[in-house]
């Protein structure tokens, strides 16, 4: 889609916080907690966004921006759009038609899309709603690893291009907000469809899940997240997959490192939106090190607190290779479905294309050259 016909769709008023506000009146209070909260004390969460306002842009002026190319490469693949959607699980709870409302608004602006492991719809259903849209599958590496294989290969032959394995994970964050709630999706629902739809996991149960719901949910539970998890594990899911392998929550350079060493495709430098550890590095803090460390090795991807068009060029600005976007196009889904996640795209496409006119750039891709980005 032309960036003149993204600008003609612009809706008349847009700021992330409204956009918050117009998802808190679609939903309950518990769920719009989930999903707006981070875990502890909120600092990391907070974090996240102050970070942003520490690097400033300098832009350089008289050269032709009468059209900007937004497209990026990674992996060998191109991207329309320099960001993808990140992985957010149980969208069931904020829209009923959840992540297939999202495909769909992502496939008309061929928006890369990560589906979770916790969606509420299956990951063959995701895929079927991409249609030809580029898409990457993200994993909970599950403590039953016949299970974590038939995962990946479920998603290779549904056309995901890549596996991104959350390695931030190990166990949940300490999410207060939720505690209090007694709001978890799992129970209420949501994101159940990969394990139950999977004939390893289900031949795991005594009873099916359509028998005997509180049972599997249980099983669900006990074998989603896998605290013993090593980098010495990784070789095992080589073994069972040749697309590329990224993982998602590096912020310590020596873990960029380390990714390289263990023969890893790319990383995602992200804390996951401060819902996991509380008091971590912001990730626009954690960034410029891992790019340093990884010296253009492997692609370096982005998330945690992008709201904006600068947001993503600062970003990309600082080495990194794309962004992916989490929370705004929640609250897009929730507030207006499958229309409300395209009017987040339309602005936030708009947002992108008059930064970078404004600074003088007509790529995306000529933001990394020296001296467009200062820390105040
Ligand atoms: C997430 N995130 C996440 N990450 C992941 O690897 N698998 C998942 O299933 C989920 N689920 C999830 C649910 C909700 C409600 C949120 C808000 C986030 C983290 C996500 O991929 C990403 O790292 C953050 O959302 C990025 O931060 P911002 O952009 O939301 O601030």
């Amino acid at each position: 889609m032309s960036n003149e016909a993204v600008k003609s769709k612009l809706s008349p008023t847009y700021h992330y916080k409204d956009l918050e506000k117009q998802a808190q009146k679609k939903l309950t209070h518990e769920v719009f907690t989930y999903i707006q909260s981070g875990s502890g004390n909120e600092e990391t969460l907070r974090a996240n966004e102050e970070a942003f306002k520490k690097y400033k842009l300098v832009p350089e002026f008289l050269h032709d921006v009468s059209k900007c190319d937004l497209s990026i490469s990674v992996l060998g693949q191109t991207f329309q759009t320099p960001f993808l959607l990140a992985p957010v699980g149980h969208l069931g709870a904020a829209h009923p038609e959840g992540e297939l409302a999202v495909a769909r608004a992502a496939k008309g602006y061929q928006v890369p899309y990560v589906a979770s492991t916790v969606s509420t719809y299956t990951l063959e259903e995701i895929a079927d709603a991409l249609g030809d849209t580029p898409r990457w599958f993200q994993l909970y590496w599950s403590k039953d690893s016949e299970l974590t294989v038939s995962f990946v290969q479920r998603a290779e032959k549904a056309g995901y291009s890549a596996i991104v394995i959350t390695i931030d994970t190990p166990a949940l964050g300490f999410r207060e907000a939720n505690l209090t709630n007694q709001f978890f999706p799992v129970r209420e629902g949501y994101g159940l469809a990969n394990y139950f739809q999977d004939p390893i996991f289900r031949s795991r149960l005594n009873e099916s899940p359509e028998e005997n719901w509180d049972a599997a949910i249980d099983e669900l539970v006990k074998i989603t997240f896998h605290p013993k998890l090593t980098w010495n594990d990784l070789a095992f899911l080589r073994k069972h997959t040749n697309l590329p392998i990224i993982l998602k929550g590096v912020l310590h350079p020596k873990d960029s490192i380390r990714a390289i060493e263990y023969m890893v495709d790319g990383v995602i430098v992200s804390n996951h939106g401060g819902r996991q550890l509380d008091g971590a590095v912001a990730s626009l803090d954690a960034l410029p090190k891992v790019v340093e460390a990884v010296n253009g090795k492997i692609p370096v991807l982005f998330d945690s607190g992008i709201r904006r068009g600068p947001d993503v060029v600062k970003v990309i600005s600082l080495g990194a290779d794309a962004v992916l976007i989490g929370r705004p196009y929640v609250y897009g889904l929730a507030h207006n479905g499958q229309d409300g996640v395209e009017e987040l795209f339309n602005h936030l496409l708009t947002d992108i294309d008059t930064t970078l006119a404004t600074a003088g750039k007509s790529s995306i891709r000529t933001c990394q050259l020296p001296g467009f980005v200062n820390i105040r």
